[in-house]
């Protein structure tokens, strides 16, 4: 009987040093998910325009500064084209670059799909980073800004990162959809072959010179697209769609309170475009098609 006892006893005990034990050993070593664990990462996607390298290279050492202290976990470069060695050359910081060819991306979404998506140029960049970003070595990462290097942010691009860093939202992007005039026969949709049949209020546009998209909402878009064999669109007609179909499961945000000037065309010039307003700090100006007016932008934001 007493041996029993005893025994009862000490089995308690040494549920109770192990119970008191674990949490001791939860508080000296807490798991490191508890630091930060949001993963943001950039990417600059690069033609092969090679008229505009200057400009291009500008852009790159521009967006890609001072990221890192703004919890962006890396720095990406896709390119199209032939390598240039400035892509990675720079000092003050590391990118990884990936090469985007048309050849692959039509093998990879199809055909068709690749056609409409990759729009009227038929570059691969953008369909690449897309890719890229839900690749399984990438399963780290929740979101990725994608910008083009005709963007000048007039301040610093971490601003604009650290402003959205906690929202959750699957695409922020400046919607077009009523913006500009009425879109409904914007000419992106009667081409986009998976709007059709979509009731009106589905059908959104959003100009994409510079969004963030979560690694989520991406998969669920190239699986879409690379499944299909009838069923795409113009990239900036095609992703908002997509997301608004879904919207159960995905969420857009509108980038517009960020943005100065966005436009297909003109590009932002003094010339093409009077100083009517002054320059906004801490906004967007898309397309911007030279490095003096890059530079200008840029330090526009410096001085006011
Ligand atoms: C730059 O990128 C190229 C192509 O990806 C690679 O071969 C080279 O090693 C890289 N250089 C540096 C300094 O990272
Ligand atoms: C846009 O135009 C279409 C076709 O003319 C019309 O049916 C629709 O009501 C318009 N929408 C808005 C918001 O003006
Ligand atoms: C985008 O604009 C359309 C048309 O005004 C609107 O119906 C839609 O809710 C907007 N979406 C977002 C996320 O702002
Ligand atoms: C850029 O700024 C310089 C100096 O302020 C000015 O002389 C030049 O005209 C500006 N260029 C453009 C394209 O506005």
């Amino acid at each position: 009987m007493r041996k029993r006892r005893a025994r009862e006893l000490t089995k308690r005990w040494l549920l109770l040093v192990l119970v008191c034990g674990s949490f001791l050993f939860a508080f000296l070593y807490p798991l490191p998910e508890t630091k930060s664990s949001v993963h943001t990462v950039v990417i600059l996607t690069v033609g092969n325009d090679r008229k505009l390298d200057d400009l291009h290279r500008l852009a790159r050492d521009t967006v890609f500064s001072n990221t890192r202290s703004a919890r962006i976990s890396a720095q990406v470069l896709v390119y199209e084209g032939k390598f240039r060695p400035w892509f990675n050359t720079s000092t003050a910081d590391d990118a990884t670059v990936v090469q985007a060819s048309r050849e692959v991306e039509r093998l990879r979404y199809g055909s068709h799909s690749f056609e409409l998506f990759s729009g009227i140029y038929g570059a691969s960049v953008k369909p690449r980073a897309l890719r890229w970003l839900t690749q399984p070595d990438q399963a780290w990462i929740d979101f990725g800004w994608i910008i083009e290097p005709d963007v000048v942010f007039t301040g610093s691009w971490q601003t604009l990162f650290e402003k959205y860093e906690s929202d959750s939202s699957d695409l922020i992007a400046f919607n077009t959809t009523f913006r500009y005039s009425n879109k409904t026969a914007w000419n992106h949709w009667p081409s986009c072959t998976y709007c059709r049949g979509l009731p009106n209020w589905c059908k959104q546009s959003a100009l994409l010179p510079a969004f963030r998209i979560s690694r989520n909402f991406a998969a669920a878009a190239v699986a879409h697209l690379s499944t299909s064999t009838r069923s795409s669109g113009h990239h900036e007609a095609f992703l908002p769609t997509f997301l608004t179909v879904n919207s159960d499961t995905f969420s857009f945000r509108d980038l517009g309170p960020d943005v100065a000037y966005m436009r297909w065309r003109p590009a932002f010039d003094f010339d093409a475009v009077p100083r009517l307003a002054p320059i906004r700090r801490d906004a967007l100006y898309h397309p911007v098609k030279s490095l003096e007016m890059y530079r200008n932008l840029s330090q526009a934001s410096l001085e006011a």
